[in-house]
């Protein structure tokens, strides 16, 4: 069934490839010097006061956005775990010669006092900042070839996924914003690069509630080792962003600051994200090149209209399935005894990213777009900000 499937998006993939050989907008968000120079400031270089924070530049989206703000004079304080990743970017990027300051810390996401301690120190070197970019983020892959893999983090043996996607930029976050409030821009901004994808959680596991786990998200448990909860960590993390990007909204909002924190979906971006071997070749040929895949982040960095709160996409095909009616639906699961019980909302979303894959493409832009029923609901939103503010007080 997964074999057929990728053949049918094979060939309707190479039909979208020729059609949109020459797509207008891969180069268009470069012209993102004169955005910037409209908002920011008027010069040629109209990042030059700009400091911006951006976790996992090395690869993909975060080394694209790191560029881009770069070429525009910039300084990118990035954080990456691996020191010799952080120095081939750095050299990459010196190689370029761009007018902006690429400065790196390292600090591997999944352990919180490392997140802390190199927070300390990017503090202390720039007590003000004004766009942060939680990018930094990665996939389990296909669970039934990752069953071996150790998911528990170096955070008190939390989910790594858990951990890395999303606690990790909840601490950061925290430990920042004093930093961004002093910002001289009139809306410093806080990019949450999340995805559709956490349209597959119905949010759960992310409350404090759940019968397997009082006082506690599941999610966040690293010691759940099923095949389920490896399918849908990455779901239930980026769900997880959207709820912690509304729950910080309302708080920014409440306190009358000028900070504006946005959660963004890049669509699918051939990047190291996609498991390696035939799906991430598929993803590389196929899908959004990096420079395209950051133009919802741009705008949601630059465009004036975009809300705190809002959540970004580079397509809206999503909006247009009956997506709402089936997910409230979906919660349904099928028991079918030696294959498991199915979950029709994990199935169906699986299926759609699939069809989006090809379908975006003839759907490029900016939009500004609803995020999934869940992501609204406040109470799971206080709940997940309460039990994440308990844990981060002590890496704070
Ligand atoms: N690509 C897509 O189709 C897509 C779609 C929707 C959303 N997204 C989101 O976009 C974000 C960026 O992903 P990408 O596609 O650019 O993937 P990528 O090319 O694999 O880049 C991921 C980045 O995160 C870093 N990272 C991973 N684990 C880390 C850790 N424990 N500590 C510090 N840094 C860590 C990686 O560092 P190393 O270089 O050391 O590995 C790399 O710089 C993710 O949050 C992802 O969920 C991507």
């Amino acid at each position: 069934m997964g074999m057929l499937m990728n053949a049918i998006i094979v060939v309707i993939a190479l039909v979208a490839q020729f059609a949109f050989m020459n797509h207008p907008y891969e180069h268009d968000h470069h012209s993102i010097g004169s955005l910037a120079r409209g908002i920011v400031s008027p010069d040629s270089t109209p990042l030059k006061d700009v400091v911006a924070v951006v976790t996992g530049p090395t690869s993909g989206i975060g080394l694209e956005t790191s560029k881009t703000l770069l070429k525009q004079g910039a300084t990118v304080v990035g954080i990456g775990r691996n020191p010799k990743s952080l120095a081939e970017t750095t050299a990459e990027i010196e190689a370029l010669g761009y007018a902006g300051t690429f400065v790196s810390f390292a600090a591997d996401l999944s352990d919180l006092s490392a997140v802390s301690s190199a927070t300390d120190e990017i503090l202390e070197q720039y007590p003000s900042i004004d766009f942060l970019v939680n990018n930094a983020g990665i996939h389990y892959g296909a669970p039934w070839k990752t069953h071996e893999i150790d998911i528990a983090s170096k955070t008190k043996g939390f989910d790594l996924c858990f951990v890395t996607n999303y606690l990790s930029h909840f601490l950061l976050t925290e430990k920042l914003l004093p930093a961004l409030e002093k910002s001289t821009l009139s809306d410093p901004r806080i990019i949450q690069v999340s995805s559709t994808y956490h349209w597959l959680s119905d949010g759960f596991s992310l409350g404090t509630n759940h019968p397997d786990s009082p006082g506690m998200p599941l999610a966040a448990k690293g010691d759940f080792y099923d095949h389920r909860h490896r399918a849908t960590a990455y779901g239930n993390s980026k769900l997880a962003q959207v709820l912690h990007t509304q729950a910080v909204s309302r708080r920014l909002e409440k306190s009358g600051s000028k900070v504006k924190i946005i959660s963004i979906c890049p669509a699918w971006v051939g990047t190291d994200i996609a498991p390696e071997g035939l799906m991430r070749t598929i993803v590389k040929t196929f899908a959004f090149t990096p420079s395209q895949g950051i133009y919802s982040l741009l705008m949601s960095l630059f465009r004036p209209e975009v809300k705190s709160g809002d959540f970004v996409g580079n397509t809206d095909v999503v909006t247009h399935f009956p997506i709402k009616e089936y997910m409230i639906t979906s919660n349904l699961k099928v028991d079918l005894g030696g294959l498991g019980v199915h979950h029709l909302r994990e199935h169906f979303t699986d299926m759609l990213a699939q069809v989006l894959m090809v379908a975006q493409r003839f759907n490029f832009g900016w939009y500004i777009q609803d995020s999934s029923p869940e992501s609204y609901d406040v109470k799971l939103q206080e709940e997940l900000y309460d039990w994440s503010s308990e844990v981060s007080k002590e890496f704070m």
